[in-house]
């Protein structure tokens, strides 16, 4: 990460240049109609984990995919009646759609955080779509704030919380809608109105029809806090320092305890940007017979560390059902 980063306007060159730079796994903020956006490359677990480091996120909150069309989208979620009207009707616009991981979904397990389900966006903001078009792959993007501020409605915003953490900025005028967008999820039969945002709710139910609100109360439900978090088959232990022949190990570092039936190594070299990228892909790969248990070596309780220790944690807590 550069400690300043490029500045870049709405010249087609500049665009382009953003384009690369997404591709080679950079983090480049960009607006958006809604708020602007930390973008990377969403098919890429190391891009997606930089975006949380950038953040100072606690803990590894989805993120939202941005594409540029229904089209698009429609090969990261699944798509029912009800999604594919909305998006219809609302796209591009200040909708989130939390839908079913599509089968072939390119996304980063480590964007959607393990989660079954996949939030998606079409954006209308000219400079957001120029950038997902050079880009040519989705990019995940959460506001441009760090973590537990306020969102960024201008470039100035960005570049006062965030400029030591990012490559470059797309510098666009400010967000027209300032708010960030409504999200509904239509994973279940009941659609839950998940974030009010951009887009109203009457708008929503002049499609939709009433929507629930007893899971909302106006506040943002924090994925954090879903019982469907991920959780793997396999009981996990963590701060493991020796293992047994029937466990996965999942390491972390260079200096591994010997005789599990299985190895995957966070990062050997003990980066935890690299751990953070890697830990969704490796406990989806471990999570099987025959072994009986996931053996899980300490990481440290710094940086990225924290959120995945918070992941941990909850993988490994007694399940509650
Ligand atoms: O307007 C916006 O939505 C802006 C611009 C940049 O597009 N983005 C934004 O992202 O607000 P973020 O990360 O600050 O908030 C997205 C929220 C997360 O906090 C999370 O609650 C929810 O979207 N979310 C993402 N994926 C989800 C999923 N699979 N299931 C449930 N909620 C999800
Ligand atoms: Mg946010």
């Amino acid at each position: 990460m550069s400690s300043k980063p490029l500045i870049l306007g709405s010249a087609p060159e500049d665009v382009n240049q953003a384009g690369d730079l997404i591709r080679a796994g950079a983090i480049v903020a960009f607006p958006t109609e809604t708020v602007y956006g930390l973008g990377a490359d969403a098919t890429s677990d190391t891009a997606v984990a930089r975006i949380f480091a950038a953040k100072g996120r606690p803990r590894f909150n989805p993120l939202i995919a941005h594409v540029a069309n229904l089209e698009e989208a429609m090969h990261l979620g699944v798509f029912d009646k009800r999604a594919r009207v909305l998006a219809e009707t609302f796209w591009p616009g200040p909708l989130t759609l939390v839908l079913p991981r599509h089968k072939g979904c390119p996304v980063a397990l480590l964007a959607s955080a393990g989660l079954p389900a996949i939030a998606i966006r079409v954006p209308s903001h000219p400079l957001a779509r120029a950038l997902i078009r050079e880009a040519a792959r989705p990019i995940a993007a959460p506001s441009a704030n760090r973590s537990g501020t306020a969102s960024p409605t201008t470039a100035q915003h960005v570049l006062q919380s965030l400029s030591a953490s990012i490559d470059a900025i797309l510098v666009g005028g400010p967000a027209e809608i300032g708010l960030e967008s409504t999200i509904i999820d239509l994973c279940d039969e009941t659609p839950r109105l998940l974030r009010p945002g951009g887009l109203s709710r009457t708008a929503l139910e002049d499609v939709l029809g009433p929507l629930d609100n007893g899971r909302t109360d106006g506040v943002v439900r924090a994925p954090g806090q879903l019982a469907s978090h991920y959780a793997p088959n396999l009981p996990l232990r963590l701060n493991a320092a020796s293992v047994s022949a029937d466990e996965a190990l999942l390491a972390f570092g260079s200096n591994i305890p010997l005789g599990a039936a299985a190895v995957l190594n966070l990062s050997a070299s003990a980066d935890l940007v690299e751990a953070a990228a890697n830990l969704f892909a490796h406990l989806h790969a471990l999570d099987r017979g025959p072994f009986t248990r996931i053996a899980v070596m300490t990481i440290p309780e710094q940086d990225l560390g924290e959120a995945i220790n918070d992941r941990l944690r909850r993988a490994a807590a007694p399940r509650e059902s």
